[in-house]
Parts: C-alpha cells; sequence; structure tokens
C-alpha cells in the first residue's frame, strides 16, 4: 500500500520550536501513515554554512533526532537517519556534480537570497554553490515521489527535478523518477513578537521550554495593540498575535467564546494569555514525557538510529549501483 516514498530533511541547526512543530513535524506525522517515509538530519547541508564551527554540528545532530523521536516519528513506520552516515549520498552527488551545469547554480534564488542573508559568513565556497545538487542525491538516491518542503525550498526541488531528467536523458534510462513537492497546507506559528516564529528572531517558545519560561515568554506575546485597557473592545481575529497562537490549541467553541469575551471587552489579556500558557503547556506535557522516557534509555536511542541509517544505506546502494551501472554501461565499477 505504502508504494509512494516521501523524502524530506532538516539542518541540524539548533533546537526545535513550535514553528516547526506545526509548521513542518505534524505534517510529517500526518505522511507516515500514509507514505514510506524517509526523514533525514541533513548535517553535510549544515556543514555548508557552519564550516568554521563544525563541533556543534554532532551534538544538535543527536538533539534533532531526539526531538523527532519526542514528537511522534516513529521509527517503525518511517525510516529516519543522518545523512553523514550515508557515504552513498556523497558518491551520487558526485557523478550529478559533472553534468550539472554552473549557470543552473548560479541563478537559483534560494542561493542568491542566503549570500544575501548570510552576508557574516564567507559562502563563497564551492560546497555552497553545490548544496542543490547534494539535495538532490539526497531525494532522488531514494527515488522519492513527493518532498514536503516550504516554497523557500522550490527552485532546490526544480532543480533537482532537471538534474533527475538531464541523467536519464543522458544516459538514456528512466533511472530517477521526478520528485514533486508537497505543499501541504501547513500551520504559520507566530513568533511572541507577531514575526515568524524563528529562533534568530529572538521570538521563539522552543519545544524544550520548561513550564515557567513558557508561561513568561507567552505573558511578553503581543495582542491587541489598540486595546490598551481591558475596557476597550479587542479585535482578535485581526489584531492579536496570542490569539493566532491560541487557535492552534483551541477548539473552534472556545475561540468563539474567546472572540466574544474579547470584543465585549469582559475579557483581559493577562487572563487570556494565562490560559493560552497552560493549553500550550498541556500539549507539550506528552512530549517531555517521552523524551525523558528515550533520554532514560540511551542504547535504545542508538539502536534505533544504526537501524535507521542501515535501511536507508541498503537502499542508497541499490540506487548508486543502478546509476553507475547505467552511467557506465558495466557493472565492473
Ligand atoms: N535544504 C533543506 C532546508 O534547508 C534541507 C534539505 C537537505 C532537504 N536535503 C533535503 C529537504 C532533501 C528536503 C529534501 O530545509
Ligand atoms: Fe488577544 Fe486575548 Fe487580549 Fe483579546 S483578550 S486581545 S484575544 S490576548
Amino acid at each position: 500500500m505504502k508504494d509512494k516514498r516521501v523524502l524530506s530533511g532538516m539542518r541540524p541547526t539548533g533546537p526545535l520550536h513550535l514553528g516547526h512543530l506545526h509548521g513542518v513535524l505534524d505534517n510529517w506525522l500526518r505522511l507516515q501513515e500514509q507514505y514510506q517515509c524517509f526523514y533525514f538530519v541533513a548535517d553535510w547541508h549544515a556543514l555548508t554554512t557552519e564550516y568554521e564551527s563544525p563541533k556543534r554540528i554532532p551534538t544538535f545532530s543527536k538533539e534533532l533526532l531526539l526531538e523527532w523521536l519526542t514528537v511522534g516519528l516513529n521509527p517503525e513506520k518511517s525510516i529516519i537517519f543522518i545523512q553523514s552516515a550515508i557515504k552513498e549520498h556523497a558518491e551520487l552527488y558526485l557523478l550529478f556534480a559533472m553534468f550539472t551545469p554552473v549557470s543552473w547554480l548560479e541563478r537559483n534564488p534560494t542561493y542568491k537570497d542566503m549570500i544575501q542573508n548570510l552576508q557574516h559568513k564567507d559562502l563563497a565556497t564551492y560546497g555552497f554553490l553545490g548544496y542543490p545538487v547534494l539535495q538532490a542525491a539526497d531525494i532522488l538516491i531514494y527515488k522519492a515521489h513527493h518532498v514536503p518542503v516550504g516554497v523557500d525550498q522550490l527552485p532546490h526541488l526544480e532543480l533537482t527535478r532537471e538534474i533527475a531528467r538531464r541523467f536519464n536523458f543522458l544516459y538514456q534510462q528512466e533511472v530517477f523518477p521526478l520528485p514533486e513537492p508537497l505543499l501541504s497546507k501547513v500551520a504559520k506559528v507566530p513568533g511572541l513578537d507577531g514575526r515568524k516564529m524563528s529562533k534568530s528572531y529572538g521570538n521563539a517558545i522552543f519545544l524544550t521550554d520548561d513550564e515557567d519560561t513558557i508561561r513568561q515568554k507567552i505573558q511578553t506575546m503581543v495582542t491587541d495593540t489598540q486595546r490598551p485597557r481591558k475596557s476597550d473592545p479587542g479585535d482578535p481575529e485581526n489584531r492579536c498575535v496570542a490569539f493566532q497562537l491560541m487557535r492552534l490549541y483551541s477548539s473552534p467553541e472556545e475561540l468563539a467564546e474567546i472572540v466574544a469575551e474579547c470584543k465585549a471587552a469582559r475579557l483581559g489579556c493577562v487572563a487570556c494569555k494565562k490560559c493560552l500558557a497552560e493549553k500550550v503547556v498541556s500539549a507539550l506535557k506528552p512530549l517531555w514525557e517521552r523524551r525523558s522516557q528515550i533520554e532514560a534509555q540511551p542504547h535504545l536511542f542508538e539502536e534505533i538510529i544504526i537501524s535507521g541509517n542501515e535501511k536507508a544505506r541498503s537502499f542508497a546502494r541499490q540506487t548508486l549501483e543502478e546509476a553507475k551501472e547505467v552511467l557506465f554501461g558495466t557493472k565492473w565499477y
């Protein structure tokens, strides 16, 4: 039944927050019920921008895997692994590099954006230019049909398709299916200040924050700024950031009541945000419990990763052998 494959990855660059949980992982959890899913830690991709301080990457990778298991990615259903443990990605990347025109890489809008946004880093490297070629290898080595990604990643997906097309055309065999992006509707999670939740904006609630930190952070959350006093009627749906977060944690009935009470100037923001904080805390509690269970069994955690790596490796090896045979026209290599 699960004959279609889904693949996605995340760079290990720091702790996960509610934006990752509702914007990405909730979707991954849904997909693992319907597809054969491959989810991996893109640690080589992290290295393209973090090459000056690479020692942090393994720590972040481990943490990321732990958080994935914490939120419910299930190693019985999905293949969960670490990119750098599967050397086959690197070999396929090398083969792809031979026929990928440099102009395709230079005109990639995500590449230009990132160079712009990360001006404090020297990204005029060969590795960074080749980022999407490595990403194409990640995707194509599992012959993925669908790749859940955000819109920022669409140019990379398009490049992956072009690389697949070029390989199939040059060597006259349909080795690689053309992967489709999966732009599922995902929750937009506002940060404390109303901008998109992001670690670099300092407006995030992390999955590892403790209860009191969460309560404190939510009390600082921006509400309807045109409502300085409780006696002023509010407009939660259009003007309140806290309410946007409330939407993710409340039933339609609860939301209707908040809207009514806020508009009638009967509900104050402090009380409202207290209620929100309790909802967030109770939603995260089961995650914290699962996390401490996993942490209490380090061997089990290790086994999960080893076994995920092995499953991924055996799939990757087959594709790589097939690709090389088609390319060189002999099995000798
Ligand atoms: N570039 C992706 C990001 O920054 C991470 C990534 C690497 C990825 N390889 C991938 C995502 C393959 C999907 C498929 O988010
Ligand atoms: Fe927002 Fe709640 Fe304050 Fe209304 S009462 S403005 S919904 S925080």
